[in-house]
């Protein structure tokens, strides 16, 4: 007797995308009692994407997979794992789910990869628990896991002051190209910050003015990158620089390909070079590689949308 194999039933699924970021501005002023600086930034996504896969289970676990996986905690600490505690803590459902992460972001490279995780697991468990919150109160829950959190859910372009997490959309036209020198040699954003209070000891660090971006707007609202690229502007650069001398190469080897700016995305230790065009950003992620100046290579564009369900099944 012959048995008639029988179809696996599919399984509930939800996959949900969450881009890279970078800092086009990234103003920093004094340390508040936490240790937190206060922030004025105007912040980008980019189209470099994690993705996570969301389905049901007893208990809360993840596994990953993408470039630099094997450095990925998946233990309690993982942001998107508490994420998806938060969430569920919040509704009250008394449910596990399994994560699997998809990582294309650098990681601990200073492009929020490990925000966009955290927003994109409070997306995909929002839909597979179907739990009825509004877009605010997951932006409420995204500020409690971290700055960056706010931004990985919204998307486009936006300035963030406070620590980083009040958002305000910026008006911009067209796109804009990058091209992203990695180090495998991640940077703690934790330790960068002390570095700059390490720099600045002794002397007056300022409240961040968001007025000292209006040229970036402009260039911005105009859609002209050359004007763009020669105010891209990072507070963390030096400090970022200190940590790793080595960030002088990309740095050096954008200018010479013509890139039309060139800064430490965030607190690095990824360079993001602005092109001219999608071809240019090519030449740019070239000569990143013929000089040997970086781990891995990217090219993307900007601006994209926050944490979006890319597709479920029921
Ligand atoms: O908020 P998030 O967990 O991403 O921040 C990581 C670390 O970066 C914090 O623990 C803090 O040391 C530093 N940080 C800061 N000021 C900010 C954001 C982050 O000092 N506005």
């Amino acid at each position: 007797m012959t048995l008639t194999p029988v179809a696996p039933l599919p399984e509930h699924e939800v996959r949900v995308r969450a881009p890279g970021k970078i800092n086009l501005s990234l103003r920093v002023g004094p340390p508040d009692e936490d240790g937190y600086h206060a922030l004025s930034t105007v912040f980008q996504a980019v189209s470099v994407f994690e993705e996570v896969v969301a389905t049901p289970s007893d208990v809360f676990e993840l596994t990953v997979s993408g470039p630099q996986s094997e450095v990925v905690p998946t233990d309690e600490g993982n942001l998107a794992l508490r994420a998806a505690r938060l969430l569920a803590e919040r509704v009250g459902i008394d449910a596990g789910v399994h994560l699997h992460l998809v990582k294309d972001v650098p990681v601990a490279g200073g492009m929020a990869g490990g925000s966009a995780d955290a927003a994109a697991a409070l997306v995909a468990c929002d839909s597979l628990w179907r739990t009825g919150l509004g877009r605010e109160e997951l932006v409420e829950l995204a500020a409690a896991l971290g700055s960056d959190v706010p931004f990985s859910l919204t998307g486009h372009t936006a300035v963030g002051s406070g620590r980083g997490h009040l958002l305000t959309p910026a008006l911009t036209r067209g796109e804009f190209h990058w091209a992203f020198a990695v180090q495998h040699r991640g940077l703690s954003t934790a330790a960068v910050y002390r570095e700059f209070d390490a720099l600045h000891q002794g002397r007056h660090v300022p409240e961040p003015d968001p007025e000292d971006d209006v040229p970036l707007m402009q260039a911005l609202r105009a859609g002209d990158a050359r004007a763009l690229g020669a105010v891209l502007h990072n507070d963390l650069q030096d400090a970022a620089l200190s940590l790793d001398p080595g960030l002088v190469e990309p740095l050096a080897v954008a200018q010479d390909a013509g890139a039309l700016g060139v800064v430490v995305s965030g607190s690095g230790p990824t360079v993001a070079a602005l092109a001219r065009s999608r071809q240019h950003a090519l030449v740019l992620a070239a000569a990143f590689t013929a000089a040997g100046v970086a781990d891995r290579v990217l090219t993307a564009a900007g601006p994209v949308a926050g944490a979006r369900v890319v597709s479920a099944t029921d």
